[in-house]
């Protein structure tokens, strides 16, 4: 396994340390194929670092934005990943409204929309049915579940191996989310990790033998690299 594992002292060095491994990997994504495509993770830990993100000047018109999951709620509701990451970052840069890539979340029917966004991916990466588009990086949380982007325990979407976007399920709410087989084949997935309530989950995502229906953040095994920036406090037991 590639997995890398970094524990930074605090919340603010993590944030820092994330941003600078977008940051190069932007770099070199940019540098050899002119264009840098990353998917967002949602919750509460990615904001800082959205904030921090959008103060840089970079080459956005080259930047393309998507997210891994989304709550199943319009755009402009409070949950919403999308609204989150517009109000941190993107509301506040020079980015082209065609380069965000929003999951739509607005048919009334998770099924329809999820497949809706399926072909929107296919379509942007050029992949034909079968082939799975590359991300050059997938941003991901990990919830004190285990889950990651909306691959919650125990739920049909852990093991769907033919689609690359399908509904997830937290607690019977529809959720749209990137499937295991699409997130694994990023060229680099990169978890931003925080907080004490995250020790037990890691430490059955880190064990040498644990149920992933159980943490599903152990199907996330990429070819490219994987890598895990945790604070302090969620790396204590480690
Ligand atoms: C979501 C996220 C989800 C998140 C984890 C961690 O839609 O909520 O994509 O997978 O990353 O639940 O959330 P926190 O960062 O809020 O702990």
């Amino acid at each position: 396994m590639n997995r890398i594992v970094e524990v930074l002292a605090d919340k603010s060095a993590l944030i820092e340390r994330s941003q600078d491994i977008i940051l190069s990997r932007l770099q070199t994504a940019i540098k050899s194929r002119d264009q840098f495509t990353i998917a967002l993770s949602g919750g509460s830990t990615p904001k800082p670092l959205y904030e921090a993100l959008s103060s840089q000047s970079l080459p956005w018109s080259k930047i393309h934005i998507f997210w891994g999951d989304e709550r199943y709620v319009p755009a402009t509701h409070q949950d919403s990943n999308q609204l989150m990451a517009r109000q941190a970052w993107l509301d506040r840069i020079e980015i082209p409204a065609e380069n965000i890539h929003p999951m739509n979340t607005t048919s009334a029917d998770p099924v329809q929309d999820a497949q809706k966004h399926e072909a929107e991916l296919q379509e942007f990466f050029s992949t034909k049915k079968g082939e799975i588009p590359v991300f050059d990086l997938i941003l991901l949380g990990m919830g004190d579940d285990g889950h990651t982007a909306s691959l919650f325990p125990h739920t049909e979407a852990l093991t769907e191996s033919n689609r690359l976007v399908t509904v997830g399920n937290k607690d019977g709410q529809p959720r749209i989310t990137f499937t295991v087989p699409l997130i694994n084949q990023a060229r680099c997935v990169l978890f931003v990790v925080a907080g004490a309530n995250k020790r037990p989950a890691l430490k059955q995502v880190f064990a040498e033998q644990a149920d992933a229906m159980n943490y599903p953040s152990r199907l996330i095994q990429p070819q490219g690299e994987l890598l895990w920036l945790l604070d302090q406090a969620a790396a204590a037991e480690l």
